[in-house]
């Protein structure tokens, strides 16, 4: 492997962040990978969405640095933080069940050029730009004309991650890809996280499933516990028990791991 394919592509630095008096973040510290899937992991309320809206400009952290491709970044919003190649796929999916997948592939895009007329894309170029992703992310099986509605919650989720990589991003943020998802669907979803990075996309995915996707799925394993770092895990080289007690700390680590 090159130098250039271990360096982080995205890292925060010291990021500490309050909302009123809850402080949310305090100095954690993050990197991201090129063909690297980072699992950030924490019990409820340990900081996990604050630190990816936080990547994704979302939210402004009151303190702490902000890297990207090596330099320091103070991005003003989420479409600068896209615009540099961040793309976040949040858990609520932005779906239209009434609609398929060519047509939610293309959902929200202004696309301009020779296949774009009077404000619609061209089915025939959508179909084929759509097939194409769909092939290059190994998920060929997915019905390019029937509703996403009708279909299942792992290939509904895996055409929310889809949507996100014809933006030709470096950098893919995945919220909870694997909430509420059956153990297949979740495997479903893993393959696919796991294409991304065979792809030489950076990928960071918050998920609680630590036994059947987390340990399987990903690289390296960052949890965070109260807002901060506790914990950083190869994830080949760990037992989930291991993370467990990274994510609840002190005595009670027994009782959660058991
Ligand atoms: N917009 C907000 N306003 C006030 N408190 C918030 C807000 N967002 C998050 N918090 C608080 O910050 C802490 C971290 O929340 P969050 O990042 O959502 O954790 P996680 O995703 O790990 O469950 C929690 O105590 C939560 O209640
Ligand atoms: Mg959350």
């Amino acid at each position: 492997m090159t130098d250039r394919q271990t360096q982080p592509i995205l890292s925060l630095r010291g990021i500490s962040k309050s909302f009123g008096g809850v402080r949310a973040l305090s100095d954690v510290s993050i990197d991201l990978t090129p063909g690297k899937v980072v699992a950030l992991v924490g019990d409820n309320g340990a900081g996990k969405s604050t630190l990816v809206k936080t990547m994704s400009g979302v939210l402004r952290p009151d303190r702490g640095q902000y890297f990207f491709e090596g330099r320091e970044v103070h991005p003003a919003g989420p479409a600068a933080v896209a615009e540099m190649g961040v793309q976040t796929v949040y858990q609520d999916l932005a779906l239209c069940n009434n609609l398929d997948a060519v047509q939610n592939l293309f959902l929200g895009r202004e696309l301009t050029g020779p296949w774009y007329s009077a404000g619609r894309i061209r089915r025939a170029e959508a179909e084929r730009r759509a097939r194409d992703v769909l092939r290059r992310l190994r998920l060929d099986g997915i019905s390019l004309t029937r509703n996403v509605g009708a279909m299942s919650g792992g290939q509904r989720q895996n055409i929310a991650i889809a949507r996100s990589i014809l933006w030709e991003p470096k950098v893919v943020l995945l919220d909870e890809p694997t909430a509420a998802l059956s153990h297949s669907a979740a495997a479903q979803v893993g393959d696919l996280v796991r294409e991304l990075a065979s792809h030489g996309l950076a990928v960071l995915v918050i998920s609680h499933d630590i036994h059947h996707f987390v340990l399987d799925n990903t690289d390296v394993i960052e949890v965070l516990r109260l807002g901060r770092n506790a914990g950083r895990f190869d994830s080949k080289a760990v037992t989930g028990e291991q993370v467990v007690n990274a994510m609840v700390g002190g005595d009670a680590a027994v009782n959660a791991a058991g």
